[in-house]
């Protein structure tokens, strides 16, 4: 039996989407900041049958050496940016089944307003939310804008996002029974005080203390993503996550990621399809397979060197510009994102910085790159998932307003449905109740954290 694939789109509330594209008239340069733009994105992929919008997000913007570079501005490089989160409950009235993802950072935030909002959501859209945990990108922007002063490294930040993570576990699976909430007019009850349990929390990087506020929601844990993939990220990946957002750059490596996360989940205790691992694709398509190789051509030719160079330090902190370009791949060290150095490392040790620069210009964080007719971008498709074990893409735009979205609805969403990778047309019938996220991400479980997931072995207490 074929391979269904979970379908998502990755999404950025900034002009660009990353690199600055906001310029072509198929760009968002004019509307991505109008409510209108977002909900006609929204009902177009919800009437397509994707299971996801996902939302990057960052408080931070990229630097070099504290300043932030003059191309941030004046090219738009995911800047400036609106707050996605705030959106969500407008683009869930406007949708019936579509989930949202949305990013929200482990470091600057405090767990029991994460959690409050993440529930607030979860009740307001119906079980359709789900939470990208980071440690966070722009880490050293986002800490200034904040006032933090004392830096934790880069494990640091991951045994802090632990202990954030519990926090919200404890408010969102063991504050309240699932009987508590009684709404009883006859006896004036609204929620049985005896079913309600005080969290306490005092953790190494957390303490927090008292009785959730939201009831329990159709999945009282929004399905939990996460995105970094250093080996700590992974590590954390495997004991949290449900599903795992990756950037794949080839069949063979992404196989191995994802066989090193699933192996790791199964020695922690869950079974590997609890946790599915979605990539990242740009998929430029078009009828005929010159046509869309033009086309690709085209949007290459919007990015520039120095753009991804800036991009590339926003996220590691390392100014590639400034190094010998002969210096290899494996003689960078950074305390911030050790994904994408990483990447590079293993494709090929010895790799140099000018290599990584120029192919950054064109890949920038993305994942797989598939240009061609709808046919032959099916059969790539169908080879990713096939021979890696990825579950799920999240298509990346390429020239930043729904074109490259639209072009894969018409042409290949079609192909792959009738090859059974993709649910029939009418699954979501009007008289059904739309499906939980969860559910749409792991068909073979309920709207509710599984068993195996380490959330059910903690309690209202840390200790
Ligand atoms: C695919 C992918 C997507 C990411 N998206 C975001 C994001 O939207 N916002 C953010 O602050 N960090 C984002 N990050 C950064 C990571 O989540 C992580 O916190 C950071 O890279 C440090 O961890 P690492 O060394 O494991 O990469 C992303 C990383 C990856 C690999």
């Amino acid at each position: 039996m074929s391979t269904r694939i979970a379908l998502g789109v990755f999404e950025m509330m900034n002009p660009s989407n990353g690199m600055p594209t906001w310029t072509d008239p198929r760009g968002r340069g004019d509307d991505w900041d109008r409510l209108e733009y977002w909900i006609a994105l929204a009902r177009e992929l919800d009437a397509a049958g994707f299971d996801f919008l996902f939302f990057a997000d960052t408080y931070g913007y990229a630097t070099l050496e504290g300043i932030m570079p003059e191309q941030v501005a004046a090219h738009g490089i995911q800047f400036p940016a609106l707050d996605p989160m705030l959106a969500i409950a407008a683009l869930a009235r406007e949708t019936r089944d579509l989930g949202f993802v949305v990013t929200s950072p482990t470091t600057v935030e405090k767990p029991y307003a994460t959690a409050r909002r993440f529930a607030t959501l979860d009740r307001l859209t119906g079980g359709r939310i789900g939470w990208n945990i980071v440690t966070g990108s722009s880490q050293s922007t986002t800490d200034e804008l904040f006032g933090v002063t004392a830096q934790l490294s880069h494990d640091e930040r991951y045994d802090a996002a632990d202990d954030f993570l519990d926090t919200c576990l404890r408010y969102w699976e063991h504050s309240w029974d699932d009987d508590a909430e009684v709404r009883d007019r006859a006896r004036g009850v609204y929620a049985d005080p005896a079913k309600l349990h005080r969290v306490e929390v005092a953790g190494a990087h957390q303490r927090s203390r008292g009785v959730f506020a939201v009831p329990p929601t159709p999945q009282r844990t929004p399905v939990l993503f996460q995105a970094g993939t250093s080996d700590r990220g992974r590590a954390y990946a495997a004991r949290n996550a449900e599903a795992v957002f990756i950037q794949g750059q080839s069949i063979a490596s992404a196989a191995a990621h994802v066989a090193d996360i699933r192996a790791q989940a199964e020695k922690g205790g869950r079974a590997a399809r609890d946790v599915a691992v979605v990539t990242g694709a740009t998929v430029t398509v078009a009828p005929t397979s010159t046509e869309a190789h033009a086309l690709r051509t085209e949007y290459e030719r919007l990015l520039a060197l120095d753009d991804a160079a800036v991009m590339f330090a926003g996220i590691t902190g390392l100014d590639l510009t400034g190094l010998d370009p002969a210096t290899r791949v494996v003689d960078l060290h950074t305390d911030l994102g050790q994904t994408l150095v990483q990447r590079y490392a293993r494709q090929n040790p010895d790799m140099r910085v000018g290599e990584i620069l120029d192919s950054f210009r064109t890949r920038a964080i993305r994942g797989f790159q598939i240009t061609g007719s709808p046919v032959e971008v099916a059969d790539e498709i169908e080879a990713i998932v096939d021979g890696s074990g990825i579950d799920g893409i999240m298509l990346e735009p390429t020239f930043g307003g729904p074109h490259a979205y639209r072009a894969f609805i018409e042409l290949v969403v079609p192909i792959l449905r009738e090859r059974g990778r993709l649910d029939p047309p009418g699954t979501e019938d009007a008289e059904s109740s739309p499906r939980t996220l969860r559910e749409r991400i792991h068909p073979h479980g309920g709207p509710r954290l599984p068993d195996s997931h380490r959330a059910r072995r903690l309690s209202a207490r840390s200790k």
